[in-house]
C-alpha cells in the first residue's frame, strides 16, 4: 500500500504550480454547438476539477475552425466568438479548484469538417500508401454510416502545404492561444500527436518533402518550433506551453521513435516550451487503435515516456493507462514529472479526492472497454460503461439522494446489475440484502476476468463498495419465491442475469457440447448453475475435486496463469456465437495452445464490444491462429465434428471441422422467470441487467442505476 505522497505533491510548470501530479488529458467531449462551448461541456470539466484533478485538459480545439477542424462538435479558438464559452469554462474549472488547459490543433489529414466542406485537407504531402480498411469488415452499415458523419460521406482531397500555408496555420496558433490567455485560461498545449497536422510533419514515414520542412529531423519539427515560437511571442513568458507528442508510431516503418521524440522534444524546449507530453499513435486507426492512442496495456507508454524524460530539462507528463500505483511508481522513478489519467477520470471523476483521503478501494475503475471513445468515432459524446454520470454530472449526483421511505430491498444477483444495485440502494439509505446462490460475488462478470483481465478490479470494486455500504450479502442461497417472500421485502429487485441455451441441431445435447454455464462451472469449480453438473466426465468431476480443494479457482489470476498449463478442455475447440463472449473465450483458449474455430451465425464478429475492442479482438484472435468464420450455420454435432454452412453456398455444399469440445457462445437470452414468479406472488419486483435485457456490464450498471435511484 502507498500513501501516493509524490502523486499528491505540488509541481510546478512554468511559472505555475499545481497542487498535485495529476492532469486530465485532452478527451474530445463533442458538446460544443458550433464551436460554441456548452453547459454539459462546462459540467464536466469542472467536476473533474471539482474531484481534485491538478488541471485539465480540454478536448482538441481547432485553432483555424471549422478549417482544420475533425468535428462541428469541438471547441473552435478561431473567432472572438468563443470567447464566452471559453470564459465560462475557465470560470467553472477554476471554481472547482483546477486549472484550465486548452489544447490547440489543426487536424490535417483527418480534418474530416474540411472534406464536409468540400475542402483539401492540408498536409505535408498527400499521405502515402493505402489505409488498411480490412478491420471495417465487422461494422454493420449504420456503423459505417456513424463512421463517416463528420464528412458526410464525402471522401478526403489533400492539399500539400506552402510556405504560406505554414505561415498562416502558425498564426493561427498563435492568436488561438491568444484567446485563451485572454479567458482565463491558464495553460495552452500544442496537440503534435495523433497524426494531426504538426505530428504528420515530425513523421518520417508521412513527411516526404525535400524543402526546408522535410528531411532531417530539424527540418521536420520546424513547424513545430514556428509554432511554440509564435505562440510564445503571442503570450509572453510566464503562460505555460504544454507540447504533446507522439513517442512513437506504431504499425508504420521509418515512422517516429522514441529516441527521435526525445530529439524533437530537445528543439521544443529551446524553442520555449514548459512541458512534453509523452502519448503515442497507431497508424491503422481502426485494427491499431488500441495501441495508440489509447493503449491497452497498462503503462504502455513507460518506457519512452522515460527515454524522453532523461533528454529534456522541463517536466515530462506521462500517460496510457496509468492506475495510481503504477504513476507513484513513475514519479518516485523519476521516469515522469506529471501524470495524465483519461479514462480513469471519465470512470470516477473523484480519483484525485478519493486517494487524497485515504478511499483507494473507492474509486470506480475504468475496465478499458473502449465504450467511451467508440462515441467519438460517430461524432457523439463519450458514455461511460461504468459511469452513467458521465456527461450527465449534475443530473446524476442529484438522483443519488438520501430516500424519503427506508425499505427493506432484496437484491437477488451478485453480479454487475446486483451489486450496483445493492450499492446505490444501500448508500440512499435502504436496507439491503443481496442473495446469490453462486460461492462468490461477481456474478458472469467473476468468470470474464480470467478472458477480460481488466473486469477483475470492477468485481473489486463493487465487492468493497457493497460491504463498504452496509449490504448483507448472503451467498450460497438460491432465491425462490418462498425464501424471498420470508425475508418480507418491501421491494425485490432481480438481477439473476441471462440464460444460456443449447442448439437445438442434431448432436446438440451430446456430452462435449458445453453451454457457457458448463464452461464457467468446468473453469471456475463454480456449479451453483445447477444443470451443468450432470454431464460431467469423470476427468472434469476430478478437476473440479482439486481446484476446490486447492481453492485455486477463487484466484483469477492463479486461474488464468494454471490454466496455461492444464485445463479439462480438448485440443480443437470450437465456438459457436463470435460475439464478445465468444471472441473472448477464443483467444484465451488460443492462448493455452487450442486450435479454435469460431463459427458466428451473423456477417460481423463481435459486435457487442465498442468498435475499437472490436477490432482489436478480431486481429488478436486471428493473429493466434483462431479461425474465424462469419455467417457460419451449425447444422450437425457429432463427437468428432462440427458440421456448419455458410450463407450463399451452393446447395448441400457443408464443412465439418474437427472438436473435441463445442462451446455454444451464442443462444443468451433474458431471462424473466423468477421475476414472473414473484410478481404472480404479489411482490413488487424491478429486474436489471441481462436478466432484463442482454446488455453485458453496461447493460447492467446502466439499469441498476436507473432503478435504485428510483427506489
Ligand atoms: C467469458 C466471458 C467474458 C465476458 N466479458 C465481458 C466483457 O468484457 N464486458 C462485458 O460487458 N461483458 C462481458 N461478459 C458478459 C458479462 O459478464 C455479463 O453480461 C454481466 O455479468 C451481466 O451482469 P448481470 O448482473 O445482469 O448478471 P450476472 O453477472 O450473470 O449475475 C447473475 C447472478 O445471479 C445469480 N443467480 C441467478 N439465479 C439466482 C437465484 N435464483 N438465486 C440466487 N442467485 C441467483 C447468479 O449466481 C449470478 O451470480 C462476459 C461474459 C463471459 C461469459
Ligand atoms: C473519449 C476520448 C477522447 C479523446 N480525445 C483526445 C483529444 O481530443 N486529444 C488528444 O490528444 N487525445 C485524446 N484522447 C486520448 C487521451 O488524451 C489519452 O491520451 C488516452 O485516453 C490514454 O490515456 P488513458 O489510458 O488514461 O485514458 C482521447 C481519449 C478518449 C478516451
Ligand atoms: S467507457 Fe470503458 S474505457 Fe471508457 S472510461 Fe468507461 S470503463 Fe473506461
Amino acid at each position: 500500500m502507498t500513501d501516493f505522497a509524490t502523486l499528491l505533491s505540488p509541481a510546478t510548470i512554468g511559472a505555475l504550480t499545481l497542487p498535485n501530479r495529476v492532469i486530465l488529458p485532452a478527451m474530445d467531449m463533442n458538446h460544443c454547438d458550433e464551436g460554441v462551448i456548452t453547459a454539459a461541456e462546462v459540467e464536466h470539466y469542472a467536476a473533474r476539477a471539482a474531484g481534485g484533478c491538478a488541471m485539465v485538459i480540454t478536448g482538441a480545439s481547432a485553432v483555424s475552425w471549422p478549417l482544420g477542424a475533425t468535428t462541428r462538435k469541438q471547441p473552435g479558438l478561431s473567432d472572438d466568438r468563443f470567447l464566452p464559452g471559453l470564459r465560462a469554462l475557465a470560470d467553472g474549472v477554476h471554481a472547482g479548484g483546477g486549472l484550465l488547459c486548452v489544447q490547440l490543433v489543426h487536424h490535417g489529414k483527418v480534418a474530416s469538417v474540411d472534406s464536409a466542406d468540400g475542402r483539401p485537407q492540408l498536409v505535408p504531402n498527400p499521405p502515402p500508401g493505402h489505409m488498411d480498411l480490412s478491420s471495417l469488415v465487422d461494422n454493420p452499415i449504420e456503423e459505417l454510416m456513424g463512421l463517416a458523419s463528420a464528412s458526410q460521406g464525402k471522401p478526403a482531397t489533400y492539399r500539400s502545404a506552402t510556405a504560406d500555408d505554414l505561415l498562416w496555420v502558425t498564426s493561427q496558433f498563435a492568436d488561438a492561444a491568444a484567446r485563451v490567455q485572454a479567458a482565463g485560461g491558464d495553460a495552452v498545449e500544442i496537440h503534435g500527436a495523433h497524426g494531426y497536422l504538426i505530428s504528420t510533419f515530425l513523421s518520417a514515414a508521412y513527411n516526404l518533402r525535400t524543402d526546408g520542412y522535410g528531411g532531417s529531423l530539424e527540418n521536420r519539427s520546424r513547424l513545430l518550433v514556428e509554432v511554440i515560437r509564435a505562440v510564445r511571442d503571442r503570450v509572453g513568458v510566464g503562460f505555460p506551453i504544454l507540447v504533446r507528442l507522439n513517442g512513437c508510431e506504431y504499425g508504420i516503418d521509418g515512422g517516429i521513435t522514441p529516441d527521435e521524440t526525445a530529439a524533437t522534444a530537445q528543439l521544443a524546449e529551446a524553442a520555449g516550451a514548459d512541458a512534453i507530453h509523452v502519448s503515442a499513435n497507431a497508424v491503422n486507426p481502426f485494427r491499431d487503435f488500441t495501441l495508440g492512442p489509447l493503449p491497452a496495456e497498462v503503462g504502455q507508454y513507460r518506457a519512452m515516456t522515460a527515454t524522453v524524460k532523461r533528454a529534456v530539462g522541463i517536466p515530462v507528463i506521462a500517460v496510457g493507462r496509468l492506475l495510481p500505483e503504477v504513476a507513484e511508481e513513475m514519479l518516485v522513478a523519476g521516469e515522469c514529472d506529471f501524470v495524465s489519467m483519461g479514462r480513469q477520470q471519465l470512470a470516477d471523476a473523484e480519483l484525485v479526492h478519493k486517494l487524497a483521503t485515504g478511499q483507494r478501494g473507492s474509486i470506480r475503475p475504468c475496465i478499458n472497454c473502449y465504450v467511451c471513445v467508440e462515441q467519438n468515432f460517430f461524432e457523439a459524446a463519450p458514455r461511460c460503461a461504468v459511469n452513467p454520470s458521465l456527461g450527465n454530472e449534475s443530473a446524476t449526483a442529484a438522483q443519488i439522494r438520501p430516500a424519503t421511505t427506508r425499505q427493506h430491498v432484496v437484491v437477488v444477483g451478485g453480479g454487475p446489475g446486483g451489486m450496483e444495485t445493492a450499492r446505490i440502494a444501500a448508500q440512499r439509505g435502504h436496507r439491503v440484502t443481496l442473495l446469490d446462490r453462486s460461492d462468490r460475488l461477481g456474478g458472469t462478470m467473476w468468470f470474464s476476468q480470467l478472458t477480460t483481465p481488466a473486469n477483475e478490479q470492477l468485481v473489486e470494486w463493487l465487492t468493497h463498495e457493497v460491504a463498504r455500504n452496509g449490504v448483507d450479502v448472503r451467498l450460497g442461497t438460491s432465491a425462490t419465491v418462498q425464501s424471498i417472500s420470508a425475508l418480507q421485502p418491501d421491494v425485490v429487485v432481480v438481477a439473476t442475469g441471462a440464460k444460456r441455451g443449447r442448439l437445438t441441431v442434431p448432436g446438440g445435447d451430446l456430452g462435449h457440447v458445453r453451454s457457457g454455464d458448463e464452461m464457467r462451472a468446468l473453469i471456475t469449480g463454480d456449479s451453483s448453475g445447477g444443470e451443468a453438473t450432470g454431464k460431467r466426465s469423470l476427468l472434469d468431476r476430478a478437476a473440479l475435486a482439486v481446484g476446490r480443494t486447492l481453492r485455486i479457482t477463487k484466484s483469477p489470476e492463479t486461474m488464468r496463469s494454471l490454466s496455461r498449463r492444464w485445463m479439462p478442455i480438448g485440443k480443437h475447440v470450437v465456438i459457436v456465437g463470435g460475439g464478445l463472449v465468444g471472441l473472448e473465450l477464443a483467444e484465451f483458449l488460443a492462448e493455452r495452445e487450442r486450435t479454435v474455430t469460431v463459427l458466428e451465425p451473423g456477417p460481423h464478429m463481435g459486435l457487442p464490444m465498442a468498435m475499437p475492442r472490436r477490432w482489436a479482438a478480431v486481429a488478436r484472435a486471428s493473429g493466434h491462429g483462431v479461425t474465424l468464420v462469419r455467417t457460419a450455420h451449425v447444422s450437425e454435432i457429432t463427437v468428432a465434428a462440427v458440421r456448419y454452412t455458410v450463407s450463399g453456398a451452393e446447395p448441400g455444399e457443408s464443412t465439418a471441422v474437427e472438436a473435441d469440445d463445442v462451446i455454444i457462445a451464442s443462444e443468451v437470452h433474458s431471462d424473466t422467470t423468477l421475476a414472473d414468479q414473484l410478481r404472480a406472488a404479489g411482490l413488487t419486483v424491478h429486474v436489471v441487467g441481462d436478466a432484463g435485457t442482454v446488455g453485458y456490464i453496461e447493460g447492467a450498471m446502466y439499469t441498476a442505476h436507473a432503478v435504485a435511484t428510483a427506489l
